[in-house]
């Protein structure tokens, strides 16, 4: 265990209200401040930011859009890397005049190319303030850097050179320009970073229709069109965003990112060993032996929780060659997904939120290889094509398939061997190992669609609310669907070895409003605890404590305005998971109206919490020019929200939470 002297990991403060404030609320005896804000100077020779006269050039060397994951390295106790995801850009609020309704079809070819350059990833040297909590960007900006679009990646592992990620541009197959949609992350125990990228479908466009084999819907399974044009339209300014005219950029694309921040001048990779997904992030941890699995969740309704294990193991050497080592540790190894197994009656799991009779929504489950050895397990198709269309690959796991590794019937696979067929989940966002138990956390932020109507899967004991949702808005009866609404989190432990195949799971938190009788808090009293909706992001505090930000907040029954659903504002939550205050969760905090929360990282001392106030002023009818947010700048003459980082802390200088 990290507990440090005199710490018993009690969560101490008062926990913050649910509001509508275009503001980032902290609990009282604490204070906040930004960190890094849309256009602030990364790269030296930056201009200063205007957001009237945004270049590509200035974007390309100015902090981008839309923080999300947040990575810390430190320096030495009072400097740091600060490594910030860039997830995606919001062209309505980032230029003025976008009215577009379908969101960003009227920006100029300009526009377009800023953006491209706002994507990526930040690197930026902080320093502490005083002995405070408070990090601040240095003033030497000689080892920040700013990954882009243009950014030249290296491809590793099995499918790089395949015929699935050759282009005109790079016939080889094995550099591709740019990383696009980096959602969460992770930290390696090497000192590297790690970035999923998530909805890349939204990047690619097509100016001639294309016709998909039903057999193998290498784009519709990943949601990217093959016939309307997306609303980014970035094929019209470089035509490898042309499914037409570059098929398989968009294979390129999907992968999980490794960066050594503490090198500015290294080529980035793309590891294929961890297949192709929406990955929302990967994480990290070191197995008995030495191997290195990595979790990461594919953040779609109903897809999947995924496992790589590295074939070579972790040098913990301290030295340049054992660092070197441990860098090549994602190009090879094993894929694996899930399969949860519940171990109540299927009639007891009814969709009513009622736990069932044994007291808990639990179970057994199986890590059901993709790759194994080197080899493919799915019949008729390669390494290769397992890796690059790995959701396809998945779908395949104990079903019928014919010569070629493909459904005889694609509307109606047969299911051949039950035991094979991995669970479809509720968007399976962050995954993250606590450090003091070594259990396993997944967020699964929610799933609308999760009503067993239309041939979709109902309930299960893993994914196990379905329940209708109605109450009084002042002006009428509002009523939600059955769905899973506002999500939960899942922990589970890996049983034999840590890079094993088998793990015992339990669902540790059914995310909503309290009052709410399908809500669950592993057991709390839910008169203490804080109302909680769509978990996204995780982090782990010195005492094990889960911190959970959420993004999507649908909280309303008691807290809206008459007649609208709108849910209040996003925030950050902690709770023990161990003990007699296991299940306990308080708010922390609340971020500015409109954004969603992300990124929360703790750094080693406990000091501070940076979370990342992603799209703030993202509401319905938010434009630049007629902004529902103007945080954090407030400016009198032409207000306008910044996506920014923000470092939350104690006044008195202690840790947070306790
Ligand atoms: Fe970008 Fe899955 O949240
Ligand atoms: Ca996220
Ligand atoms: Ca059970
Ligand atoms: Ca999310």
């Amino acid at each position: 265990p990290r507990g440090g002297p005199g710490t018993d990991g009690a969560l101490t403060f008062q926990p913050v209200q649910q509001n509508f404030l275009d503001e980032l609320v902290v609990p009282a005896g604490y204070g906040y401040a930004v960190v890094m804000r849309w256009g602030d100077p990364v790269e030296d020779g930056a201009p200063p930011f205007d957001v009237d006269a945004q270049t590509p050039d200035a974007q390309a060397k100015q902090f981008g859009y839309n923080c999300d994951f947040i990575g810390f390295l430190p320096l030495n106790r009072n400097r740091a890397l600060l490594v910030v995801n860039h997830e995606y850009t919001d062209e309505q609020l980032m230029f003025g005049g976008v009215a577009d309704e379908e969101g960003a079809g009227d920006i100029t070819d300009e526009q377009k190319r800023v953006a491209m350059m706002a994507h990526g990833i930040s690197v930026v040297q902080v320093k502490r303030s005083g002995n405070s909590g408070i990090w601040q960007p240095t003033r030497q900006l000689d080892r920040n850097r700013r990954i882009t679009t243009a950014t030249p990646f290296r491809l590793t592992g099995p499918a790089a050179g395949s015929q699935y990620l050759r282009t005109s541009a790079d016939p080889a197959g094995r550099t591709v320009l740019g990383t696009l949609n980096n959602c969460a992350g992770g930290i390696t125990p090497w000192g590297t970073t790690l970035h999923g990228e998530e909805n890349f479908n939204q990047y690619f466009g097509t100016s001639a229709p294309i016709t998909e084999n039903p057999a193998e819907p290498r784009l519709g399974r990943y949601g990217v069109s093959a016939e309307d044009a997306p609303t980014r339209r970035w094929e019209t300014v470089d035509p490898r965003f042309d499914l037409s005219r570059e098929p398989n950029e968009v294979n390129r694309f999907g992968w999980v990112v490794e960066v050594d921040p503490h090198d500015p001048t290294s080529t980035p990779r793309k590891h294929t060993a961890l297949g192709r997904f929406k990955h929302e992030g990967a994480n990290i941890q070191i197995a008995e032996d030495g191997r290195v699995v990595a979790y990461s969740g594919d953040d779609e309704r109903f897809d999947y929780v995924y496992k790589f294990v590295s074939k070579r193991r972790f040098d913990a050497g301290r030295g340049h060659r054992a660092r070197a080592h441990n860098m090549t540790l994602l190009e090879e190894g094993d894929l694996y997904v899930a399969r949860f197994t519940g171990d109540s009656p299927a009639a007891e799991i009814d969709g009513s939120g009622r736990l069932p009779s044994d007291g808990e929504f639990d179970g057994t489950g199986t890590w059901v290889p993709l790759v194994e050895d080197g080899r493919s397990m799915i019949a008729g198709k390669d390494v290769a094509w397992v890796l690059t269309f790995t959701r396809l690959a998945a779908d395949r796991l104990g079903k019928q398939l014919d010569a070629a590794g493909d459904f005889p019937d694609p509307a109606a696979p047969v299911v051949v061997d039950a035991s094979k067929v991995p669970t479809r989940m509720d968007r399976p966002e962050d995954i993250q190992v606590n450090p003091v138990n070594g259990r396993v956390y997944a967020a699964l932020t929610n799933n609308s669609n999760r009503t067993g109507a239309g041939g979709r899967p109902g309930a299960d004991e893993a994914n196990p609310l379905t329940r209708s949702f109605a109450f009084d808005t002042g002006s009428g009866t509002y009523e939600e669907r059955a769905g899973n609404r506002n999500g939960h989190v899942i922990e589970w432990e890996e049983t034999g070895s840590i890079a094993g195949d088998t793990f015992t799971w339990r669902v540790f938190l059914l995310a909503g409003d309290p009052e709410d009788p399908g809500t669950y808090f592993a057991g709390y009293d839910k008169s203490q605890v804080s109302a909680i909706s769509c978990p996204d992001n995780l982090e782990f505090d010195h005492a094990g404590n889960l911190w959970i930000s959420t993004d999507g907040n649908v909280l309303s029954t008691r807290n809206q305005e008459a007649g609208t659903v709108a849910g209040t504002n996003d925030g950050l939550f902690a709770v023990p998971v161990e003990g007699s205050e296991r299940g306990h969760l308080k708010a922390f905090l609340t971020v500015p109206l409109g954004a969603e929360c992300s990124g929360p990282l703790i750094p080693e001392d406990g000091r501070s919490v940076f979370v990342s106030v992603q799209h703030p002023g993202e509401t319905t009818g938010s434009t630049r020019d007629t902004p529902s947010s103007v945080w954090p700048d407030r400016l009198a003459v032409r207000p306008f929200p910044r996506p920014s980082v923000a470092v939350a802390f104690r006044h008195d200088g202690g840790r947070v939470g306790a």
